[in-house]
This record gives structure tokens, C-alpha cells and sequence, in this order.
């Protein structure tokens, strides 16, 4: 029972840590903002912040998760940490439910369009078409809810298995073949006509687009897809043994998640202007631009289904990482078997889930603070409880908690103290809590 909870190799570490940053975020949220943003002002300043807050964020997060060796809502209390930290764990489970809400239902999404590609979108090509296509499948009463537990299904399944034959094998598997299908991608777009206009968008620097708002995006957008803030990475690394190197593990998670998104924009904006298309589209820039650049191709049906397999992969092995915060939690500290601690957990996200996938269909009439369930939850949880969570988890490991345990996990065995803890320790103690209060406060306004 104890031994299931450590992944097994190196290897793994690195493809469980992976697969939670790499997901929707990466694929489908980055290049729509990065579009809407300006291009390659927004991906520098993304990089900056990866850079100088994200990869001190992550190492803050393991550092309390292999130091507590436990779950979100024990580990603070392990550390002899008072109530006010002990309520980062509260968050993190309240930040998981929230986000489960919205991203099980853009997975549904992924799923359907699967299918669709694979059948050709039954004969309807051009972009006006899929754009009522995409406004009907999500507002529809049974489609895109069907999916959505589907995809729960699938999730779950993952998770009842555990921690080494759940998530480690799942995601030994998943993350190569999805670094291998982007790449395809990759290629195929470099070769379209428009790629080089969209490699400069992509890559050749315009500062005047750098704005307050986009910097702001692009802060948010960090934490998010490096599923920093509520204690995703908290849970995986209490699954970490003693011998894995913190530092090294945030930065090759930091490198390869960002490697995803330049990717995933290198792969788009080629073929958004070589068909004379909107990089700035906004949420449906995946689903309805990319379709019908697809059915334009030779082999439209075999790119459009291997794009949203790609997906649908991303998004597996990031849910798995938030669903675990609460089942690791519910095990841990109500001492539930994982059987029924998958059951309750994923009765409750799937409630979450279809009340958030009706808000565009049924349940469109119901909104909160002016927005429908869907678009509450993403607010709630990107612009407030993530922030919230990565200022009080940087206080924490940067002022709070003793020097030695942090200098000592952020430190190999068998090594004197590592390089890293100082540059690692002043972000976190003077950079990352005032610029992410700085989010947190832009961001509301
Ligand atoms: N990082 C994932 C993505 O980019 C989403 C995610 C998984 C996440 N776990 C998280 C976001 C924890 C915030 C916190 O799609």
C-alpha cells in the first residue's frame, strides 16, 4: 500500500509532472490569448514570468510536498504551519472542483471533435458553418454533457488505479505520443505557405503591444498552465523519492511546458494566415478555425482527429494531477480507500460538470456577477484562487518555513547546498508575492 505511493523512476516523475502543466492550457488557452495579445510580445513576457516566478513557485510547492511527504490539507499542518497556511489546503481543494468544472467540459468538447473530425464534420466545411456548428454543439441539452462525463469517466477510471499504475503508467505513455504528434504538426505547418508571416508574429518582437493588460494575461497564463496555486504539485511530489532533484525537476517541467505552447502557436498561426484567418479568435480560435483550415487539406480528416487526440491527451494527464489534490486528500486524511474516495470525488466534479456545460445550452439564463456557470468558474479559479494560493505558498517557503528544510530539499542528497537556493529563495521572498498581488488586484479592477 505505502510502496504504490511513489512513482516508480525518474522517468515517470518527470512524464506525471509534465503531463499535469502540458494541457488545454498549453494547446488550446495559450495561443488564443498569445493571438489576442500580440504575438511576440506576449510570449516573451510569458517567458519572463515563467522564468522569474513560475519555476520559484513550482520549487516552493515540492519543497512542501516533499517535505510533508503528504496531501494539500495535511502538509501544512505536518510542517507545524498555523491555520492561515493550513488554508492554502482549503483552497487547493475548492480551486480543484472549480477547475474540474470548467476543463472536464472543454475536454467533452475535445472528445466530440474526435468524432467529428474523423466523419469530415459530415460534409461542412467552410468557417462560418463550423461556427454555428461549434454555438450548437455546446448549447445543445444532451451532446457535449454526454461527452463531458465521458471524459470524467475515463479520468477516474485512470485514478482508481493509483498512484503507479494509475497516473505514472498513464502518463509514461501519453506524454511521448503527444510530443511526437505535435511535432508532425509542427512540420506540416512550417511547410504552409503563411508560416513564415507566422513566425514573425510568433517571434519577432513589437513592444508596443506589451500593455498592462497583456502582461497581466500573460502572468495568469504562467500559473496556469504550470498548474501552480492550489497544490497539484504539493500532491505529486509527496510522491517524489528523496533522491529527486527539486530544481532540476521545476525547470524541466518549466522548459517542456513552454516548449508546448511554442509549439502549439507554431502549429496555428502558420495556418490561421495562410488561410487568411483570426489568430485573435478567442476560445474557439481550436475549434473552429483549426476544423476548417483541416478539411481544406489532403488527409483533412486524419489531421483534424490526430489534432484532437492531441488534446484530449493533454487534458487527461492535466485532470488527473487536479483530481488527485482531493483524492489524495480524502485517502489521506479521512482515511477512505481510493475506491470510494474516486466514487465520491467524481460524483461531485461530475454535478460541477454538467451544471457548467448546460450554462451554455439550458442553463444560459443563470448567471452570477454577470456570467453564466462555466465562465464563473474559471474566473473563480484562475483570476483569485491561484493567485491567492501562489502568494501565500511563496510567503510560506520564502519567510515562514525553516531555512534549513528548504535549503535541504532544494538541495540533491549527497550534495553541499545547491546554487539554487539562493536565487530561488529571494523570488520567492521579494519578487513573486508583490507581482502576483499585483495580478490579483489588476485583475479584479
Ligand atoms: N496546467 C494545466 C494546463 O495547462 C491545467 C492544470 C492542471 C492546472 N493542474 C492544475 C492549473 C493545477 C492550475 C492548477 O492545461
Amino acid at each position: 500500500m505505502q510502496s504504490d505511493k511513489t512513482f516508480a523512476t525518474r522517468f515517470g516523475v518527470i512524464a506525471a509532472t509534465v503531463g499535469s502543466a502540458v494541457g488545454l492550457g498549453n494547446i488550446w488557452r495559450f495561443p488564443y490569448e498569445c493571438g489576442a495579445n500580440g504575438g511576440s510580445a506576449f510570449l516573451l513576457a510569458y517567458i519572463g514570468f515563467v522564468i522569474v516566478l513560475g519555476i520559484p513557485v513550482i520549487c516552493a510547492e515540492f519543497v512542501v510536498g516533499r517535505a510533508s511527504g503528504t496531501n494539500v490539507a495535511g502538509a501544512f499542518r505536518k510542517l507545524g504551519a498555523g491555520r492561515l497556511w493550513q488554508s492554502i489546503g482549503v483552497m487547493g481543494i475548492t480551486a480543484s472542483f472549480f477547475i474540474m468544472g470548467f476543463y472536464s467540459v472543454v475536454a467533452g468538447w475535445c472528445m466530440d471533435y474526435i468524432w467529428q473530425s474523423a466523419t469530415g464534420f459530415g460534409g461542412v466545411a467552410s468557417q462560418t458553418e463550423l461556427h454555428t456548428r461549434f454555438d450548437e454543439i455546446v448549447a445543445s441539452p444532451l451532446r457535449p454533457v454526454a461527452w463531458t462525463i465521458a471524459f470524467l469517466v475515463v479520468n477516474f477510471m485512470v485514478i482508481s488505479r493509483g498512484v503507479q499504475k494509475g497516473i505514472e503508467r498513464i502518463s509514461n505513455l501519453l506524454m511521448p505520443l503527444l510530443f511526437v504528434i505535435l511535432a508532425v504538426f509542427c512540420v506540416n505547418s512550417l511547410l504552409m505557405p503563411g508560416a513564415a508571416e507566422g513566425m514573425a508574429f510568433l517571434f519577432k518582437p513589437d513592444f508596443s503591444k506589451l500593455d498592462g493588460d497583456a502582461l497581466l494575461s500573460a502572468m495568469g497564463q504562467a500559473f496556469f498552465s504550470l498548474s501552480v496555486g492550489m497544490g497539484a504539485l504539493i500532491t505529486y511530489s509527496s510522491y517524489f523519492s528523496k533522491k529527486t532533484s527539486l530544481v532540476k525537476t521545476a525547470g524541466i517541467t518549466a522548459a517542456l511546458d513552454t516548449l508546448v505552447a511554442v509549439m502549439a502557436a507554431i502549429v496555428i498561426f502558420p495556418a490561421c494566415f495562410s488561410f487568411g484567418q483570426e489568430p485573435a479568435a478567442g476560445p474557439r480560435l481550436v475549434f473552429e478555425v483549426l476544423p476548417s483550415i483541416f478539411m481544406s487539406l489532403p488527409g483533412g480528416q486524419i489531421w483534424g482527429t490526430m489534432f484532437f487526440i492531441l488534446l484530449f491527451v493533454a487534458s487527461l494527464t492535466s485532470t488527473i494531477s487536479l483530481s488527485e489534490v482531493v483524492i489524495a486528500c480524502m485517502e489521506g486524511e479521512w482515511k477512505m480507500s481510493r475506491g470510494k474516495a474516486t466514487l465520491i470525488e467524481g460524483g461531485a466534479v461530475t454535478v460541477m460538470a454538467v451544471l457548467s456545460s448546460l450554462s451554455f445550452g439550458a442553463l444560459s439564463g443563470w448567471t452570477i456577477f454577470g456570467m453564466n456557470f462555466f465562465n464563473l468558474l474559471d474566473f473563480l479559479s484562475s483570476n483569485i484562487l491561484l493567485p491567492a494560493g501562489g502568494v501565500l505558498i511563496s510567503i510560506y517557503v520564502g519567510w515562514v518555513l525553516d531555512r534549513r528544510i528548504v535549503s535541504r530539499q532544494l538541495t540533491p542528497p549527497g550534495h553541499t547546498r545547491s546554487v539554487w537556493v539562493a536565487p530561488v529563495s529571494f523570488c520567492l521572498r521579494f519578487i513573486a508575492p508583490p507581482a502576483i498581488l499585483a495580478i490579483f488586484i489588476f485583475g479584479l479592477l
